[in-house]
């Protein structure tokens, strides 16, 4: 958090430490791989209520997250109320309907093609909780003046990863949706000029007969996304 007043520097004693062996390290390390592995995004959703107190400690996790200079520069506004949500889908789907028509361009909806998604967005109205999380360009003092965030768009991917994995860890499924342009999100969910809507997580539990892409199941193999130099 940024302060008006100038801040000095004042270490403290490191407050936790994770004393594992090197086996546990591995276990440990391989355990959630496979507990991420299980991770999918589900774009069909059950109407089962999800408890506010669950979503209020997620997106404590991801409040968690590092920031540049520890700005913090996100907000996350959830919604359960239905109204709220389908004035979301209403508005997303008017987006979303001129993407698919064309504004997309052809080689982002070639890109989209083996997902299998489109301008009907009934999960903006079924899943119990839409998250739309805010990346604050700038911060603003209470008198109105401005201050400079730094790296908000790294920020505020890291939070969203805190995020999606807190709800995973808790038994919930989510969907990064991004209509586009987003712009309308500020209006729709009261926030100020100085932030920037980035997505909205669909939130809850999948339906019954959820299906998932086959192509978003294959993950490029270690040996193209990682390289050692040891
Ligand atoms: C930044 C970002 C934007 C996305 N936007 C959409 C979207 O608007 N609609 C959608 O159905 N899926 C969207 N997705 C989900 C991806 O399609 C999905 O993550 C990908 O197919 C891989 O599937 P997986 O998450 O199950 O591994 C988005 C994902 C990310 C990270």
């Amino acid at each position: 958090m940024f302060a008006k007043e100038k801040l000095n520097y004042q270490p403290v004693a490191l407050p936790d430490r994770h004393h594992l062996t090197d086996e546990q390290m591995l276990e440990e390390a391989r355990a959630f791989h496979t507990f991420m592995q299980r991770r999918h995004t589900v774009r069909d959703y059950s109407d089962r209520p999800v408890d506010r107190a669950v979503i209020e400690h997620c997106i404590a996790t991801a409040g968690l997250a590092p920031s540049g200079a520890n700005h913090q520069p996100w907000h996350f506004v959830a919604i359960s109320d239905p109204a709220a949500k389908h004035e979301i889908r209403l508005a997303a789907e008017e987006e979303e309907k001129q993407f698919y028509a064309g504004n997309a361009g052809d080689e982002w909806l070639k890109a989209l093609e083996p997902i299998g998604t489109d301008a009907d967005k009934p999960h903006l109205d079924i899943a119990p909780w839409l998250i739309v999380i805010f990346a604050q360009r700038y911060g603003v003092f209470e008198d109105g003046t401005r201050y400079k965030n730094y790296y908000v768009p790294e920020s505020v991917g890291i939070a969203t990863g805190f995020l999606i994995a807190a709800l995973h860890h808790a038994g919930l499924t989510a969907l990064t949706h991004t209509p586009n342009p987003m712009k309308f999100l500020n209006g729709l969910c009261g926030r100020p000029e100085s932030e920037k809507a980035v997505m909205i997580l669909a939130v809850g539990h999948p339906a019954e007969d959820a299906t998932v892409p086959a192509v978003a199941k294959v993950k490029k193999p270690l040996e193209e996304i990682l390289t050692i130099k040891d």
